[in-house]
């Protein structure tokens, strides 16, 4: 089997490296990949988003399947024109994708099929938006872009003069384009955050292991909004109760609303979950794995991943069993000093024997290889995921495998799982 994985990050690599265990699995190809995956598939130059390109790829190097992983190519519609090419592809359509790429969208989704989320409202004209948030008179408001804007798209007002400015910034500045030409503007929930990743073939739903990222910078859930600063799973948040009323309320209403609007999903669909206190809610989909969630929970899979993936292609999820071993993972991502924001790229990063580390996966997310040396190429770097019986050895071990890895101005939170741990420890 030829594969070609869509995509250059850690998750990417996350799901190579999972591909790899079918021995069936001859070859693998990931455009564009990155320096650390290319000790485990065929880097090809280009991008991701270039569907031409992706489409001639996967002729010319005849592959047998395609997974497409980053949210843009799917909304732009990669994994619809591969399957119109003939090849058998793990990823939503364009139109199922939208549950990602509008948020009005989704939540007008959610309000149509009673699945539990926050109360919102959707503006074309920021006055209107404003004098909806003075209306309400509810601080903090949370100010949504529209469309896709790199996971930065939403923004916590404390007060009305930041609303406006978040308003004004969206709406007016275009700071994400055009996925500020509508916002979605929402109530402001509590509670503690969990991700649920799922297989779903559109009729099955399989949820994985859950998870807890951490999105914060800085130490404590300080700092600037990342793409994610490390993960541990299962999130003890998350109690079998829980389980079963999200699978209820949630899980399968979204499967099945998404059939009724002519959208089946197919794929992973992600859940951003906030445990209010009255009850699980929808914060977002996504239409794709997570990252660095990704990293965190296809370590602990039993079951063959291109097994599932064709199941889920052939609609047939059903009839394969997904399982995942017991215990505990945490992922802790390395990263550029300065990120989020500006960071150097091109140092060199020692400690790594090909790419690897002994007793742990490190998956690459923003590195270059040149010869054998591994140099910075991105804000998040690598991710380090160590798996124990436990959460707290996973997270020991995790941060024992960093410790081998150098890299100038290298920034890590120090508190990745603890929030957990003392979770666990008052029950
Ligand atoms: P999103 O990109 O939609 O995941 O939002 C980013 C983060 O903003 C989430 O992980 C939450 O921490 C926070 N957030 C989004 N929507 C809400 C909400 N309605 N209430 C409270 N926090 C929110
Ligand atoms: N880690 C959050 C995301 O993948 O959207």
């Amino acid at each position: 089997m030829k594969i070609l994985v869509i995509g250059g990050g850690g998750r990417e690599h996350a799901i190579i490296r999972k591909l790899k265990e079918n021995p069936q699995v001859t070859e693998i190809f990931a455009l564009p990949g990155n320096g650390g995956i290319s000790y485990d598939a065929q880097c090809l130059s280009g991008s991701a988003t270039d569907l031409d390109a992706i489409v001639s790829y996967a002729k010319e190097k005849a592959v047998d399947f395609a997974v497409v992983a980053p949210d843009d190519p799917l909304v732009l519609g990669a994994a619809d024109r591969l399957r119109e090419a003939g090849f058998p592809t793990f990823g939503p359509s364009a139109a199922a994708a939208a549950i990602e790429g509008s948020k009005v969208f989704s939540k007008n989704l959610m309000k149509k099929y009673n699945i539990p989320t926050a109360d919102y409202g959707v503006f074309e004209d920021p006055a209107d938006a404003m004098e909806y948030i003075k209306q309400q008179g509810k601080y903090p408001v949370v100010v949504k872009a529209d469309g896709l804007a790199l996971g930065k798209g939403v923004i916590i007002a404390q007060s009305e003069a930041e609303a406006e400015d978040a308003l004004k910034s969206i709406m007016e500045d275009k700071v994400f384009g055009a996925s500020g030409n509508r916002v979605v503007v929402e109530e402001f929930l509590t509670g503690p955050e969990v991700t649920v990743l799922s297989f779903t073939d559109s009729k099955t739903l399989v949820p994985m292991v859950s998870s807890m990222d951490h999105k914060r910078a800085l130490d404590g859930d300080e700092g600037l909004n990342t793409g994610g600063m490390g993960v541990i799973a299962p999130n003890p948040c998350y109690t079998p109760e829980i389980a079963e009323e999200c699978m209820k309320t949630i899980f399968l209403p979204t499967i099945e609303a998404m059939k009724q609007e002519g959208r089946p999903f197919k794929g992973c669909l992600y859940f951003g979950l906030m445990l209010t206190p009255d009850g699980p809610r929808v914060i977002e989909y996504n239409c794709r794995f997570g990252d660095p969630e990704t990293q965190a929970i296809l370590p602990l899979l039993e079951t063959d991943l291109l097994t599932v993936f064709q199941a889920v292609e052939e609609e047939r999820l059903s009839e394969v069993p997904v399982t995942f071993r017991k215990g505990a993972s945490c992922c802790l991502v390395l990263a550029s000093g300065g990120y989020p924001q500006a960071y150097e790229k091109g140092l060199p990063i020692t400690g790594l024997v090909n790419g690897n580390l002994d007793g742990v996966q490190v998956y690459h997310a923003g590195t270059k290889r040149a010869d054998d040396q591994i140099l910075t190429n991105g804000g998040r770097v690598l991710g380090v995921t160590a798996l124990a019986d436990t959460l707290e050895e996973a997270i020991a071990k995790a941060y024992a495998a960093a410790e081998n890895i150098h890299f100038d101005k290298m920034h890590f939170r120090k508190d990745i799982g603890q929030k957990a741990l003392a979770l666990t420890a008052g029950k």
